[in-house]
């Protein structure tokens, strides 16, 4: 592994900063703390840190001169999880955890941004963190809030850790990396009955078994076998005793894709099978559908920038592209529908002992804080002297 002896210097500071993270968890929007000691930290090493970008993001930028300007964004929130590690540097907030590393994010971008000010690379980096990617869209937030028009960038990569991937090894591929999330909540209003008199009423819990299976139907006949599609009905709620059909039945849900066309297909599909089906048994159905968050989509070019970057680190056959897309989502995809870009995964280690993302019993690996700040480093020299073969100035 290729780490700057600086870089390697780092690691007590970069586990202090992460411990300190993990033991003061904030969750979406609420990151004050979090967003303090970063532009603290940020303006100390003689950045330029805007504040409140998207209510609780910080936003640092290292000018050096003309050239190419690219953004490299990290995660700082929280999940509403109670911690079960028993770590001393446990969550020291009840019913909130970093769960899904964020801290480390937080802490490697840090650390990248800290090396980049003492060695700038030529062009314009900007440091993004981004409050709630959690459920709430931080990313979107940001955007909406001027980000790329107060921060132009030409690029933007983003960084997850990935546990089962092991440390000292990262996993890219182009297209699609994470999937598009997107809910759902219908509402069948039939005519309520006593149950034993079915033929006085129009049954809605017939019409949502129905329109369940119309649904379930989209993915295994009309999506292309080709494609990924998963709908998922993860509440039915209805009735209230025995002997009475209900008037209503409400269903709730989630839907993935990994394409834009594949994701028009559902929503269209759904809305029309639920009004189809409810209609021929005399009932009507309101379908709720909202999109959430796209699917992860790296581009080409990026996904280079980011795989020989990670390769020239981490050595050959380090870097994996042959997973799979996760059909979990990611709100870095707002970020890469408005610039080309790159998302890669860093290996988190074994999974076990529940050291999975959003487990209780998770935990980020410090031994890829190192890593992954001389990957920022690295990328971002690249992204910035990109059709140089030059050596980069890591
Ligand atoms: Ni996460």
């Amino acid at each position: 592994m290729k780490i700057a002896a600086e870089i390697e210097a780092m690691k007590p500071r970069l586990v202090e900063w992460r411990h300190d993270l993990h033991a003061h968890p904030e969750t979406a929007f609420e990151e004050h703390r979090t967003a303090a000691f970063l532009a603290r930290e940020l303006r100390a090493a003689g950045l330029e840190v805007h504040e409140g970008i998207g209510r609780t993001g910080v936003v640092a930028v290292l000018r050096n001169g003309d050239g190419p300007s690219v953004g490299l964004r990290a995660d700082i929130d929280a999940l509403d999880i109670t911690e079960a590690t028993g770590l001393p540097y446990a969550s020291g907030t009840t019913g909130k955890m970093h769960a899904c590393g964020h801290d480390g994010h937080t802490t490697m971008l840090l650390g990248a941004a800290l090396h980049m000010a003492a060695n700038p690379p030529r062009g314009t980096v900007v440091f993004i963190f981004q409050p709630a990617e959690e459920n709430e869209g931080g990313a979107r937030v940001m955007i909406e809030d001027g980000l790329f028009e107060r921060f132009p960038v030409d690029t933007v990569f983003g960084m997850h850790n990935w546990p089962g991937v092991p440390v000292g090894e990262f996993a890219i591929h182009s297209g699609p990396m994470m999937a598009a999330f997107d809910t759902f909540e219908l509402k069948i209003t039939g005519k309520g009955a006593h149950a034993a008199m079915p033929h006085q009423g129009v049954d809605p819990i017939l019409v949502a078994g129905q329109i369940q299976t119309a649904w379930q139907a989209i993915v295994s006949r009309t999506v292309n076998p080709n494609d990924a599609a998963v709908i998922s009905i993860t509440q039915i709620k209805a009735g209230d005793t025995w002997n009475i059909i209900p008037d209503t039945v409400l269903i709730r849900g989630t839907a993935r894709s990994l394409t834009p066309e594949v994701r028009d297909l559902l929503e269209r599909e759904m809305i029309h099978r639920a009004g189809l089906v409810a209609e021929t048994f005399g009932a009507r159905a309101e379908l709720d559908y909202q999109r959430r968050y796209p699917a992860t989509i790296n581009t080409s070019p990026e996904t280079d920038i980011a795989r020989v970057a990670a390769e020239t680190i981490a050595g050959e056959n380090t870097v994996r592209q042959d997973m799979t897309a996760s059909m979990g989502a990611e709100d870095f995809a707002f970020m890469l529908e408005k610039r080309p870009g790159a998302y890669i995964w860093i290996g988190n280690g074994s999974v076990e002992g529940g050291r999975n993302l959003h487990s209780p019993n998770y935990d980020f690996n410090d031994d890829a804080l190192t890593l992954g700040v001389q990957y920022w480093v690295e990328v971002a020299n690249r992204a910035l002297s990109r059709n140089s073969s030059a050596e980069p100035l890591s």
